[in-house]
């Protein structure tokens, strides 16, 4: 019976605990929100950690070394290969910034993957509609992520 009471003790003092946590950490959490849609311009693994990449930043790595490659494909007039170009779905991807995961991130998300997707049904005008689809990377950059906009205006033909 002893025991039975100190159980039932123990359990209230942890659940209390855990209230005056959680209660402690809503309006820090809430400021945090805040100031953090702020930062999202430059949300950047670059920019945070670059020892300690996120999943969504190597996937970003990948994307810009595939478009220096496409770039030299084009340049010497070869076809591009979807293959060889698969579309990375890096809006599933960890992102070093969770607060980018915003319904404007997923729509520029989805203008990319639709520009990304008409670079290989033209096959004969390769160039205009592979700079449409760096125009994609651009139009994101501008929004979330500001520093690699500099690596990425160099990469239209
Ligand atoms: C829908 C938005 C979006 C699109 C489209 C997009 N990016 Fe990014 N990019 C991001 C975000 C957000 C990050 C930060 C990722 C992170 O830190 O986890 C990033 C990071 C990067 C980085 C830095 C990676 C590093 O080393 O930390 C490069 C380079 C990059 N992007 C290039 C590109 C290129 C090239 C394209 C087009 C082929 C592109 N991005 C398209 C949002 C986007």
């Amino acid at each position: 019976m002893k025991k039975f009471l100190l159980a039932i003790i123990l359990f209230l003092l942890v659940g209390l605990f855990i209230q005056s946590c959680s209660n402690e950490q809503k309006p820090k959490a809430e400021a945090k929100e805040a100031q953090s849609t702020q930062d999202s311009i430059d949300a950047c693994a670059t920019i945070k950690d670059p020892n300690n990449p996120k999943p969504m930043a190597l996937m970003m790595r990948q994307m810009a070394a595939n478009a220096d490659s496409m770039k030299a494909k084009i340049n010497r007039g070869e076809a591009l290969d979807s293959l060889q170009y698969p579309f990375i779905r890096f809006f599933v991807a960890e992102p070093t910034d969770p607060h980018v995961l915003e319904p404007n991130f997923f729509e520029k998300a989805r203008l990319f993957q639709t520009a990304y997707k008409d670079l290989f049904k033209h096959p004969k005008e390769q160039k205009k509609y592979y700079n449409l689809m760096i125009q994609a990377c651009v139009n994101c950059h501008q929004n979330y992520c500001s520093g690699p906009l500099k690596r990425i205006r160099k990469l239209p033909i």
